[in-house]
């Protein structure tokens, strides 16, 4: 996790990194700091807090000149957050400044040498042996900063996305990455370049972008062509610049109070996105290229392995139902932090589907290469295009969802349902387990969930009633039966995250072997009762609730009759079919915990101790 930008050109660096901060801040808001580089001598400002913090200390603590400076925006690992520990860090000598989004593994060998040497340390963090590594290889080889930079990355294992500059060198930034991302933004005739940890921070000023692969190290010279090397044997790299399709209104708020709201209500949109293109409704066709180009992969599949984190691995979770449903593909969800260290039996014939948002989550890439290592298919369901797993995977679709910055995920979890509804549709044809007019239904369904989402986002403030009756509680419990317990987990998590209350997700049916004994008058319960999903079972449960004294927010179809007698409150949707159902139902629970949240004045967008791409373990 961890953000960082870098900048080297013409312009004022300090407003171009500060704004690029607070655009990545969504990586992590623990401490911030900025090194600029304002005639040969290094102005250095950090400090624990948000970027917002940096900024008032900065203006009173530096001179904000030069046109060369790299800023860094941290989620702590090695070290809690405090002003020292923040970065950027300088070596001994002075002279070399770094910022740094990973973890060196082997850091404490290394400072133990180091020390021997003579190096002494001010921070607790790993990022500070780094750059006295750097300084280290650099005086002792007398080489020049990129080729120091290198060499020493040789000794150290782990994770980064690295810039580093040397006071001596006014012009000169050196990236490297392996593990963590990093986009270098390259400006007309080389005059400027932005280094980021994703395109956001240079987007109003140059769409043309180079994404650093793993194991490479980038020197960056105001004027000068980019040089791209390998990091292991130094062998040259063509630099590919790429050109971006993303715009600034699709990274700002747009008049909504929070990311999370924006993207709650872009979802409509988001899902019209998503299927555009993909699913020829008249024509009963859907295109999509990664499965059209491999089907044969799919379809001789022995069974299909999805592994995701968190919300991704919720989305997972639904896509079992409706691939076992529709397409009749024995298919197995598994948390990647698991699957990756468990010895899992992975053949030839099983294809693996990762699903990550942000395509850079550290365990789902771990999945990944397991799988491809047993030789398996990897198919990756990324949102971030150009993400690394994105890039990793045999072969993919993308969400289209546009930007989450919430770090909160809404949009690109409705998002991820439809792209794999879209895959299990297009199985379920080719092999036959669909008739004809059931997959035309459900094609004609898909095309109506946009408009019955926006219907969905009606109920903000009916919503928003509910939220002040139970805003307090200490404790929540989510039921939801079949292709609705996913979306109960989902809930749950959605409300703990952002909102700090103890919240469990449990199929509802298994409320009686044990969480039934949580309820009393002082546990809302929030259950999914919508009419196609085993309707009277769940009524039941309801029931149960409602004679232990449980407060009852139930997710009904529109105009339900028998659980309103029961429920405390209501939230009607629109009827869809059952597997589609998710799409809907998760709308209310994504603006109930919005709207908790921000009664309880959490922090939304930026939850206590989260960060949106976990690029670590
Ligand atoms: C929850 C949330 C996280 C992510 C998880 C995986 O709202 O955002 O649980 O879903 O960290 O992230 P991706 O999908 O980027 O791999």
């Amino acid at each position: 996790m961890c953000g960082i930008v870098g900048y080297v050109g013409f312009r004022e660096a300090y407003p171009i990194i500060i704004k690029g901060l607070k655009r990545l801040e969504y990586r992590g808001y623990d401490s911030s700091g900025i090194a600029l580089l304002d005639n040969g001598s290094i102005k250095l400002s950090k400090t624990k807090g948000k970027v917002v913090d940096l900024e008032n200390r900065a203006k009173d603590e530096i001179s904000l000149n030069g046109t060369l400076g790299i800023g860094h925006t941290r989620w702590a690992t090695h070290g809690e957050p405090n002003d020292v520990n923040s970065h950027p860090h300088i070596s001994n000598s002075g002279d070399l400044v770094i910022i740094h989004n990973g973890i060196i593994e082997n850091y404490a060998p290394l400072k133990k040498e180091l020390i021997n040497r003579g190096y002494t340390f001010v921070s607790d963090t790993d990022t500070e042996v780094l750059i006295n590594l750097i300084e280290d290889v650099k005086k002792n080889d007398g080489l020049k900063l990129g080729k120091a930079v290198r060499v020493a990355l040789t000794q150290v294992v782990g994770a980064y996305a690295i810039a580093v500059f040397d006071k001596n060198k006014p012009n000169e930034i050196v990236a490297a990455r392996m593990g963590s991302p990093l986009a270098i933004g390259v400006g007309e005739d080389d005059k400027e370049f932005f280094i980021a940890s994703d395109a956001s921070p240079f987007i109003e000023y140059t769409n043309n972008a180079i994404y650093l692969e793993d194991e490479e190290i980038a020197v960056i010279r105001k004027g000068k062509k980019i040089k791209i090397r390998k990091i292991s044997d130094d062998s040259i790299v063509d630099p590919y610049i790429q050109e971006l399709q993303l715009n600034l209104e699709q990274i700002e708020k747009d008049g909504y109070d929070h990311f999370m709201l924006k993207e709650i209500f872009e979802q409509p949109n988001a899902i019209t996105d998503t299927y555009r293109g993909r699913m020829l409704v008249n024509e009963g066709i859907i295109r999509m290229a990664g499965i059209d180009d491999n089907l044969e992969r799919f379809l001789n599949a022995d069974r299909i392995i999805i592994v995701a984190c968190g919300t991704s691995w919720h989305a997972g979770l639904v896509a079992e139902y409706v691939f076992e449903e529709l397409s009749r593909i024995p298919v197995e969800v598994e948390y990647a932090s698991e699957f990756r260290y468990r010895n899992p039996i992975i053949t030839e014939k099983d294809v693996v589907i990762a699903i990550s948002q942000s395509g850079e989550t550290a365990d789902t890439r771990a999945a990944i290469q397991l799988a491809k290592s047993k030789g398996a298919f990897v198919f990756g369901v990324c949102n971030v295009v150009g993400s690394t797993i994105a890039r990793e995977s045999d072969a993919g679709a993308y969400t289209h969802a546009g930007p989450e910055i919430g770090v909160a995920s809404t949009k690109a979890f409705t998002t991820q349902i439809t792209v794999l509804t879209l895959i299990a549709l297009k199985l379920a044809k080719a092999k036959g387990a669909i008739s004809n007019s059931d997959y035309h239904m459900h094609l004609r369904e898909l095309e109506l969930i946009p408009e019955k989402v926006k219907e969905c986002l009606t109920l903000d403030n009916h919503i928003k009633e509910i939220a002040v009756v139970y805003k307090d509680m200490p404790n929540f419990l989510y039921l939801g039966r079949g292709f609705n317990f996913p979306v109960a987990l989902e809930g749950a998590l959605k409300l703990k995250e952002i909102s700090y209350i103890h919240a469990e997700g449990y199929p509802a049916a298994e409320m009686k072997h044990g969480p039934i004994a949580l309820i009393d008058e002082q546990m809302p319960v929030v259950i999914i009762a919508t009419k196609k999903g085993h309707y009277d079972k769940v009524v039941s449960n309801i029931q149960e609730i409602k004679s232990r004294k449980g407060k009852i927010i139930a997710i009904v179809n529109n105009g339900d009759v028998s659980v309103r007698e029961i429920a405390d409150y209501v939230i009607e949707v629109p009827e869809t079919l059952e597997l589609l159902s998710p799409l809907l139902t998760t709308i209310p629970l994504q603006l109930l915990s919005y709207h908790i949240a921000v009664m309880r004045e959490c922090n939304v967008d930026q939850p206590r101790n989260l960060a949106k791409s976990v690029t670590v373990e």
